[in-house]
């Protein structure tokens, strides 16, 4: 029960944040152990070709130098097969080292391994590689291949005509209005702060890694690859430095530290290198989408046509699914959303930041932002007026759902009634105004997950499971949902993440954590405190010594009879002193919502975005000055962690919109600005103020507190907003993001 100390609902500062910022919080990569080794692997430096030779005598006769392995020395790495609900999905599904065939620029071909990292380095670069070489295919024009209708996907089969209803040609071609327009989206590449990382130890049969991971039992898929029992993997995160969905999933080079170690017996670390995390770990995938929308003079949608193509590794099956929000974000009888594949001389592509979503949204809504402009309608209005009741690519009604509501607050907080439609109608301090605005949709739903609570003598209380903090608040989330359920403040709660020891809990991915995570804690409170109420029962010389359990309750940490009230309770640690037990433990269980075929809602949050820009064309400077966005994500766990999330996505689109994109060298297919001096992001100084509200509406489908999730919703639909907003200021359409300044020269 939520009382009046509950944190729930409170901005909560991080529980911890003391540890992050007094240096003591350990990240993969700050843990050693006796006579760890370094392992630095050798990245192909073609595209396309075959390893003819491997020369590595010089580096092996290098000082501090333990091996150089490669496909003929590393010992048997499996293939695996993924395990249902995200539990063992590789994006590269191939073993690294499996044959000698290169397909994509930096694919591990050996790895050196020595006493020091700077020793191992020097190894790496000491090996002498001789390919055969042949012109990759890193096109950017991407023409969708010959597939079947349906395709295999990382997540399984899918089919290529992904929805429709009516007859969207047909209507298409009778709508007195029409738009069509292809947009594009760039390859980006995901940069956390902290590099992947992993320490390779093995005990015997049984292997410990520490690993910068989004899913410590995700990658218990290891056990497969090492032919091992998955008990015999234990995966620990304790923190990380954040990962946007490149880390969701186990690379390949994990795999090879872990083999190295088994080599050589002993513990290995491997940090992948900053250019590495251009290569071989992933990134958002390039896509090409068009659009068509026909419409009534009066703004109602009669077909919406999405069809979209995007490109993937030689390999695998990554999917990014531009659709996701595509069939139920609009009220229109008449809809076709289609996809198609392109393969590439890439590394495998990944779920980056509202995977999928977030490229799709910016085509969609830029079409609807277009559409607007044609009719001369106000971008909100026409939302407003297409605004669906029901989740019509389902059939079934949304759990709950406030975008009008979100309009509302954000075009009051935006000011936007004084936009004035016409292109460089606005000024202010001798600048060009833009104004623009989007929606924005991402899925919520719930993973498996367990947990475990535990109240202690010393009026501590412990909350466990083997999820894990990427920086977004998980620790502080836990500690809130169990001083909420056991009132112990949140001072006196120890939070243990990040450690396949534990209950297993869900990936930090697809924003669904922390509502995944909730009724687990819930149970796992509950039952404790019922095994304590039981425990005040048989305690000799208990107050409550033969009361039934029935006539007991528990409340912000006191056992009392129901009928004398709370005051004349006791303390929960006192009655476990008396019992002489140190501590009583609860284990709590909730199952997936995700992925059910048979869903009675549609549970997805919602928002918008409300941009302005300034630009002066003297010196061709674009600025994004002003932001607010509004999210309708249900209740609001912690307001603080909230809002630092959406003013992250919002900078990050702010680097989607303007300046992020990584550009593959047609000759070597090498990505060629694979540093973060060449690939641009958005840091401080490009962030404007950026106002952020919840409209709070709970959610009682998706858990008991109403909380579905944030990590990534803010990103979707911003960059849409944002080329609205330069269209207003310059007349410049930019349909191919980044927006450049070469563009708008034009
Ligand atoms: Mo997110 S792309 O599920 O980390």
């Amino acid at each position: 029960m939520a009382t009046t100390t509950s944190p729930i609902g409170r901005g909560t500062p991080r529980v911890d944040g003391p540890a992050k910022v007094s240096g003591t919080a350990k990240y993969t990569s700050d843990f050693h152990f006796p006579g760890m080794l370094y392992a630095v692997p050798v990245g192909a430096t073609i595209a396309n070709g075959r390893v003819v030779k491997l020369d590595i005598a010089a580096a092996q006769a290098m000082p501090g130098v333990r091996a150089i392995f490669h496909r003929e020395n590393i010992g048997k790495i499996f293939r695996s097969v993924p395990q249902p609900g995200f539990a063992g999905v590789c994006k590269e599904r191939r073993p690294p080292f499996d044959d000698d065939v290169v397909r994509y620029y930096g694919q591990y071909v050996a790895l050196a391994v020595a006493d020091t990292f700077e020793a191992a380095k020097a190894a790496a670069d000491a090996v002498r590689v001789t390919y055969k070489a042949e012109k990759p295919n890193v096109d950017t024009q991407l023409t969708a291949e010959d597939d079947p209708d349906v395709v295999s996907t990382t997540f399984g089969p899918q089919h290529r005509l992904q929805s429709q209803r009516g007859d969207a040609e047909k209507a298409f071609a009778s709508a007195p209005i029409k738009l069509d327009q292809t947009y594009v989206t760039p390859h980006e590449t995901h940069n956390p702060i902290e590099l992947h990382a992993t320490i390779a130890i093995w005990d015997g049969p049984r292997l410990t890694l520490y690993d910068s991971t989004q899913g410590v039992v995700n990658f218990r898929i290891l056990a497969q690859v090492f032919g091992l029992p998955t008990e015999n993997v234990r995966v620990i995160s304790r923190f990380l430095g954040s990962g946007f969905g490149g880390k969701l999933f186990p690379w390949t080079h994990s795999a090879l530290a872990a083999a190295a170690a088994r080599q050589l017996g002993k513990p290995i670390k491997l940090v992948v290198s900053r250019k590495m995390m251009f290569e071989t770990v992933g990134h958002r995938p390039r896509t090409q989408q068009r659009v068509r929308l026909g419409a009534s003079p009066e703004g109602k949608l009669l077909s919406l046509q999405h069809d979209y193509v995007y490109d993937r590794s030689m390999l695998d099956d990554h999917h990014e699914d531009c659709g996701e929000a595509t069939p139920y974000h609009y009220s229109v009888p008449n809809l076709r959303l289609a996809f198609g594949r392109a393969r590439r001389n890439i590394g495998a592509g990944a779920d980056m930041r509202g995977p999928g979503a977030v490229p799709g949204l910016y085509a969609t809504e830029s079409a609807m932002n277009e559409l607007a402009d044609q009719l001369k309608i106000d971008p909100v209005k026409l939302r407003i007026i297409n605004e669906p009741k029901i989740d019509e690519g389902l059939g079934i009604p949304f759990s709950s759902r406030h975008v009008l509501e979100c309009f509302q607050l954000g075009a009051e907080k935006f000011g936007w009634s004084r936009r004035t439609p016409e292109v460089g109608s606005m000024k202010r301090d001798g600048l060009t105004l833009g104004w623009g605005m989007a929606g924005c949709a991402w899925i919520a739903g719930r993973f498996d997950a367990e947990a475990s609570v535990e109240l202690r003598d010393d009026g501590t209380a412990r909350v466990a499971c083997a999820t894990q903090d990427i920086g977004t608040g998980t620790y502080t989330n836990l500690a809130q949902l169990a001083s909420d359920r056991t009132g112990v403040p949140l001072g006196k709660i120890e939070v243990a993440l990040g450690d396949t020891a534990l209950p297993p809990g869900p990936i930090s991915g697809g924003s669904m954590a922390t509502s995944s995570v909730v009724p687990a804690v819930f149970a796992a409170a509950d039952s404790a405190i019922g095994s304590l109420l039981e425990i005040a029962t048989m305690t000799p010389g208990s107050p409550f010594e033969r009361r039934k359990r029935s006539d007991l309750a528990y409340e912000g940490g006191r056992v009392f009879v129901k009928a004398d009230g709370p005051a004349k309770g006791v303390q929960f640690d006192d009655l476990l002193r008396r019992a002489s037990l140190r501590l009583v433990t609860g284990n709590g269980k909730s199952e997936a919502t995700f992925g059910n075929p048979n869903a009675k809602f549609s549970t997805h949050s919602f928002g918008c975005h409300f941009v302005e820009v300034t630009w002066q064309p003297e010196i061709a400077r674009l600025r994004v000055s002003r932001v607010v966005t509004v999210i309708d994500a249900g209740r609001i766990l912690n307001p603080l962690a909230g809002r630092n999330q959406i003013e992250g996505s919002v900078v990050m689109g702010i680097g989607m919109a303007l300046l992020e994109h990584t550009t593959y060298d047609p000759q070597n297919g090498a990505p060629i600005n694979s540093n973060l001096a060449d690939y641009v992001v958005a840091v401080n100084a490009d962030a404007p103020h950026i106002d952020v509200h919840f409209v709070d509406f709970p959610d009682r489908q998706i858990n008991e507190l109403g909380a579905r999730g944030i990590g990534e919703i803010g990103l979707a639909g911003f960059a849409a907003a944002v080329t609205a907003a330069v269209h207003h200021a310059t007349g410049v359409r930019v349909r191919e993001l980044p927006v450049k300044i070469e563009d708008l020269l034009a």
